[in-house]
């Protein structure tokens, strides 16, 4: 079989990534960069702010990937970039660069939906076996998929509202704390070992679609019902209440914990021949909620699969793994490709 080196670009969203992977060795490199710092004072992504550096730095970050993989630009079969959801300024960066490479090169392109990059993000350093369960939760997205094959997947589920880390962000802004919500939620709940004080409901959407933009009103009702907000002032009145920080932190992850799980074992009994689980996303780098999917799974002898946390959070890697598949199966894209 001839080998294929596929160069994967992601743009969708706050960070400018590139990945080099290859057919038979798999993952060559992947780079970069995240924008982080450029939005935190705002308490979330600020698009224009956004789509202006991915444009300053779609260049450089290209040729390190292609460096990392000791590759230049002739040695690139296939051009893979996401084509959506996303930002469309942000967006446009990434599709435009491929498409003047793919022109240029005279090589084919496939537009990748950032969500199937995503759900196949596991098989950058593991091979779950299928028919599998995929639980996707991150910063803009939320869904559980049934994943059947490479490329071959159906939604059984998926929020409704907010996605499951925007609770957590717009939690953490509510209270004060900073940008990404999770990770600092996540330590708070930590030291005060992940009880559940408050008792949050953990009425979901019907079947197995998530709503979390309920549980951001049970938080900010609950918070001044205790005299801790002012709604008027839209203000936490007690910054640098440590101590409320950690409790609400705490009860709002066993919350959420809660609510996978169940939609877990929901989504188990109606598809009772998946033989293992993926939990993907950059809430997946949660190591509580993930030991919470582990223990589930240990039950029914399933096996859980995490990407690592740079594999978990948004990527390159995915992007190129997914053009991979889908330029063996023939379904490139034309100059045409637009974001949708
Ligand atoms: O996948 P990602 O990097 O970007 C999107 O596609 O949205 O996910 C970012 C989201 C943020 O909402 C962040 O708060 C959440 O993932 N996140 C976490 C943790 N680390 C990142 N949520 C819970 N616990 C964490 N440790
Ligand atoms: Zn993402």
């Amino acid at each position: 079989m001839k080998q294929r080196i596929t160069l994967g670009i992601e743009t969708s969203c706050d960070e400018t990534a590139a990945a080099i992977y290859h057919s038979q060795k798999g993952l060559l490199s992947s780079v970069l960069f995240s924008q982080i710092a450029l939005h935190k004072e705002f308490g979330g992504v600020v698009p224009e702010i956004a789509s202006r550096a991915q444009l300053e730095k779609i260049n450089p970050i290209i040729e390190e990937a292609l460096t990392a993989a000791s590759c230049t630009l002739k040695d690139i079969d296939v051009i893979a970039v996401t084509c959506k959801p996303g930002l469309p300024g942000s967006l446009l960066v990434g599709v435009c660069f491929a498409k003047s490479m793919a022109y240029v090169l005279q090589k084919p392109i496939i537009g990748i939906d950032h969500l199937e990059g995503h759900a196949f993000s596991s098989f950058i350093e593991y091979t779950p076996p299928f028919p599998h369960l995929c639980i996707t939760a991150s910063g803009g997205h939320t869904a559980l998929y049934l994943i059947e094959d490479y490329g071959r997947y159906s939604t059984l589920g998926h929020t409704v509202d907010d996605a499951a880390g925007e609770a957590f962000d717009k939690i953490s802004k509510l209270l004060g704390l900073g940008y990404p919500g999770g990770p600092i939620i996540e330590q708070l709940a930590g030291q005060v070992n992940f009880q559940d004080f408050f008792e949050y409901p953990r009425a979901s959407a019907a079947g197995l679609n998530f709503s979390f933009s309920g549980l951001k009103t049970a938080v900010l009702y609950d918070l001044v019902k205790r005299g801790y907000y002012d709604l008027e002032k839209k203000q936490f009145l007690k910054p640098g209440d440590l101590q409320l920080q950690q409790q609400v932190a705490s009860s709002l992850l066993v919350c959420i914990a809660d609510i996978f799980v169940e939609k877990l074992a929901k989504a188990y009994k109606q598809y009772p021949e998946i033989k293992a689980v993926t939990f993907v996303g950059g809430v997946a780098c949660n190591r509580y909620i993930r030991g919470r999917i582990v223990e589930w799974c240990t039950q029914y002898n399933l096996q859980l699969f995490v990407p690592s946390a740079r594999f978990c959070t948004d990527n390159a890697a995915m992007i190129a793994l997914v053009g991979n598949y889908k330029a063996e199966q023939g379904k490139f894209s034309t100059l045409e490709l637009d974001i949708l």
